[in-house]
């Protein structure tokens, strides 16, 4: 399911079943020792889940540890992101300063997308510009998150999202209403999202907007702790969702010289019952520019 938002070189690995807990490595297991059964088990085979990924990029299998702010602790070079939600555990990695393809529209435009996904037919065109970069992005963090795909608790947006964000979601949430779904309910899912198996709230719309923003904001928190070693409020990240799978994001707070001129890109889709985010954060660096007529541009 990662492979939807995932860019093709992050390794990634998930499942739905656990593993046994005998494969928990040493030096893992006392952040787990007083743990009940199910923590062990999502902790566990989130870990044998990033030692898959990692294999992936050739890396033999390590530890992976917890650091003292609740990350997890990669081999040197690599950077990665684990979530865990009730069936359902996954991993993603990368070397340090792998690119990654996106493009993207000149600043100050709408948000990137990964170039290697077509856009879908609901997607909306390109903003007007006068050229389309094609943009390499050189990963410094990666952060995944996965949640049920179930409106959040009552309260949520009021402890997670900023009044604009609220509003962002209300217009999202009525542009879906009023369209027949494959399934009959009301709302249809965007083309670059299948629908999740469990149903639509009754009286709602199919897309938990509020779930999918503190995903999504889980997601940006799980790609800035690692790069900053400094905390982040949910009011100190914009996150702005968009109906096509991408989000952007705008961190609020100040933001240490060597991470200032990074670049953030979301996506999120909904899949089998589960909400999925990813946060890529790195270096852009364009590859070439192109007209908008297709031309190179000088
Ligand atoms: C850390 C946090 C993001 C985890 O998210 P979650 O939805 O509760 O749980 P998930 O299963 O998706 O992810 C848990 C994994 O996140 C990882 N994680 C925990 N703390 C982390 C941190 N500081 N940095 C990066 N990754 C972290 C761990 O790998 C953890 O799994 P593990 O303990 O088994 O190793 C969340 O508990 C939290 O503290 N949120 C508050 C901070 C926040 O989100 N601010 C919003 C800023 S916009």
């Amino acid at each position: 399911m990662l492979s939807k938002i995932l860019p093709a070189n992050v390794a990634y690995a998930e499942t739905d079943v656990d593993v046994p807990l005998d494969l928990a490595w040493p030096q893992e297991w006392s952040a787990v020792t007083r743990a009940v059964d199910e923590r062990r088990r999502q902790y566990v085979t989130t870990r044998h889940c990033a030692r898959r990924a990692l294999s992936q990029l050739g890396l033999a299998p390590v530890a992976i540890p917890t650091a003292p702010d609740r990350s997890p602790v990669w081999p040197p070079g690599v950077i990665g992101s684990l979530t865990h939600c009730p069936g359902y555990r996954g991993a993603a990695v990368a070397r340090r300063g792998t690119l990654v393809a996106v493009s993207g529209w000149p600043a100050p435009g709408p948000p990137s997308m990964f170039a290697a996904e077509p856009s879908p037919p609901s997607a909306p065109a390109p903003a007007p510009g006068p050229s389309q970069d094609h943009i390499d992005l050189a990963l410094s963090a990666i952060g995944i998150d996965a949640e049920p795909a179930r409106p959040g608790p009552r309260g949520l947006l009021d402890r997670i999202a900023s009044a604009s964000e609220r509003a962002e979601l209300a217009a999202l949430a009525a542009s879906c209403l009023g369209t027949p779904a494959p399934d009959g309910s009301a709302t249809e899912l965007p083309a670059t999202h299948e629908p999740a198996t469990d149903s639509p709230a009754p009286d709602g719309p199919a897309i938990p907007w509020d779930r999918v923003l503190f995903s999504a904001k889980e997601s940006v928190f799980k790609a800035w702790q690692p790069l900053t070693h400094l905390g982040l409020e949910f009011s100190e990240a914009a996150v702005t969702l968009q109906i096509d799978g991408r989000f952007a994001v705008k961190i609020l707070r100040e933001v240490p010289a060597d991470v200032r001129g990074l670049s953030w890109h979301g996506r999120w889709v909904i899949i089998d019952g589960l909400i999925l985010t990813v946060v890529l954060v790195g270096t852009a660096r364009s590859r070439h520019a192109v007209s908008r007529a297709g031309l190179p541009l000088t």
